[in-house]
């Protein structure tokens, strides 16, 4: 791959942001598991491209991490096609199904039933994985679904070998697996397991060779999406056959936000998080990251974010059912309205609503950047850990729960503490709001590909990530970093053990804090155009893998 000189330096003169014109000098590659890396990695050297890439990485995350996303789930791809100049939302999120309402979950007393919102088929949404296969192989990749999904039927049909994580998680969902018998590979004292220390999972390796053969739409038309209504329905779900017909995934521009002398492209509804994002960065202030006393800015960070998570909670949902003012919600002028009663000396209440407290769950992600300057940022799910605990029958298939995602009742907590109103009210055939927030920054000439599961931490990982990454710190100091997050509800602070705040002066200002488990899982790519360098990164909170691979040969 060639790069003129004058081209890096007009670049470096005019301070833009790495564009088309220039190239990679090899590709990058972070995901949240070691064969996914691998998987990807090979197809970038088999000839393909990093949206072919995304499809193998996925497919394998949704195999050797069953727990965090899936066939049975959905998400967001970020997508930059190099040689277009063109960048893209695919929004594979799951829809509720048609036979959905907005009291669903609400048991004769009118209090939400968390169990059937979590548990089992009636908490599925309609999954969008496979119709994100079959988009990106059609418009975006070179190689057939032949070749993309062959890792993954690989490591589905010869096992998993266990690892700590996944024992951990098995343990965690035993519960739920015992209510359903083809959930029973995933059980903790499977017979499979004992024997070889694998989770084989025979029937989603035919299910994915069907999808290789036939293509994705096997999925949603024919015998396979009979199966899945069928059982659906036997074990208490609402899916019909048109719910699958009709499934789509959808292109949406995504939010991009100019700050200082950044370019944050991240997503746009039914994610909150790129709405967010604007809003907090624009309470920040231009002048934010130049304030020299920590602890002042550290107020003003978290009554931003108090503010921004009230916001979502008011007004977000799927912009196909509720007006969502993109424009005015993310301007400048709204965000100054936000901190009018911003006090420098005092925290601001968000309320006495009764919020739990965040469980973590799983969901993944990955970051790609190919040597032809394409690149991939997504996050996956199936919501809680291990989604539904629902594997269907004959398939291999295990279900989301993102049906949690919508806000069963106003007021009422999710899985993540997260309320919700009208905005985010369960409609037939409507997308549920989420955090999951796969995002491009650039600034100074370099480009970095970030995101990571969390829940409602996703929106507060990924700004802080990205103000580090402002800051001149590379790919390793961002999944490193410890971290912060406060959501409005419940009204607390909370901070990983090794971050650093004066909470003396904090709490004084009225701020409650409290130090938990270390969280998140990000996965960072970053190509510095001006010094033709690529690296990449994976959280050590989880067990992932990032490798960066130079080209050499062509130049
Ligand atoms: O879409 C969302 O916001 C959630 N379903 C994501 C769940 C998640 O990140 C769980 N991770 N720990």
């Amino acid at each position: 791959m060639k790069r003129p000189p004058l081209l890096l330096c007009l670049l470096c003169l005019f301070g833009s942001p790495a564009t088309a014109d220039t190239s990679p000098p090899g590709h990058a590659l972070a995901s949240a598991h070691p064969a996914a890396t691998k998987a990807g990695l090979e197809v970038l050297n088999d000839g393909g491209n990093a949206f072919d890439a995304a499809i193998a990485v996925s497919a394998v995350l949704g195999v050797v991490e069953p727990y965090g996303s899936g066939l049975g789930g959905g998400g967001f791809f970020l997508l930059h096609d190099s040689a277009r100049n063109y960048t893209t939302m695919l929004d594979a999120r799951e829809r509720a199904p048609l036979a959905a309402h907005r009291d669903l979950y609400l048991d004769a007393d009118g209090n939400v039933d968390r169990d059937r919102a979590l548990n089992g088929p009636l908490a599925a949404g309609i999954p969008g994985i496979a119709a994100a296969w079959g988009h990106l192989a059609k418009h975006y990749g070179q190689l057939p679904l032949t070749r993309t999904l062959e890792p993954a039927i690989r490591h589905a049909r010869d096992g998993v070998p266990l690892n700590p994580k996944l024992e951990r998680a098995m343990t965690a969902r035993a519960e739920a697996f015992l209510r359903y018998p083809a959930s029973s590979i995933f059980a903790p004292d499977s017979p499979a397991l004992s024997s070889g220390k694998r989770v084989v999972q025979t029937d989603l390796a035919s299910t994915l060779n069907l999808l290789a053969e036939q293509g994705a739409q096997a999925f949603y038309r024919g015998s396979l999406a009979e199966t899945l209504v069928a059982e659906v329905r036997d074990n208490g779900g609402i899916w019909s056959r048109q719910d699958l017909e009709q499934y789509r995934v959808v292109e949406r521009e995504p939010i991009t936000i100019q700050w200082r002398d950044a370019e944050i492209v991240t997503v746009a509804p039914p994610s909150a998080t790129g709405v967010m994002l604007a809003q907090i960065f624009h309470m920040l202030g231009d002048d934010w990251l130049d304030g020299s006393d920590r602890d002042d800015r550290t107020h003003r960070l978290i009554e931003a974010l108090r503010r921004a998570y009230l916001e979502r909670a008011r007004h977000l949902g799927d912009p196909d059912y509720v007006d969502v003012p993109l424009q005015r919600l993310t301007s400048m002028e709204y965000a100054r309205k936000l901190m009018e009663d911003f006090d420098p000396e005092r925290a601001t209440r968000s309320n006495s609503l009764y919020a739990a407290e965040p469980e973590v769950g799983h969901t993944t992600h990955f970051s790609i950047l190919d040597r032809d300057g394409n690149w991939v940022s997504a996050t996956l799910s199936i919501n809680g850990l291990f989604g539904s605990g629902f594997v269907v029958p004959g398939t291999g298939v295990l279900l989301n729960n993102e049906m949690d995602d919508f806000s069963a009742k106003p007021g009422a907590p999710n899985l993540y503490g997260l309320v919700g109103s009208e905005a985010n009210a369960i409609a037939p055939g409507k997308r549920m709001l989420s955090s999951m927030a796969p995002t491009a920054v650039y600034h100074a000439n370099t480009l970095a590909l970030l995101g990571t599961p969390g829940g409602s931490r996703i929106t507060t990982m990924v700004m802080q990530g990205i103000l580090q990454f402002l800051q001149g710190a590379g790919a390793e100091s961002l999944v490193t970093s410890p971290r912060l997050h406060h959501q409005a509800l419940p009204d607390k602070v909370f901070t990983e053990p090794d971050m650093v705040v004066d909470r003396e002066r904090l709490e004084a200002k009225g701020h409650i804090f409290e130090v938990t488990e270390p969280w998140g899982n990000m996965q960072v790519v970053v190509w510095n155009t001006h010094e033709v360098r690529l690296d990449a990164a994976s959280d050590p909170r989880g067990i992932g893998s990032a490798k960066v691979e130079a080209l050499y040969a062509s130049d």
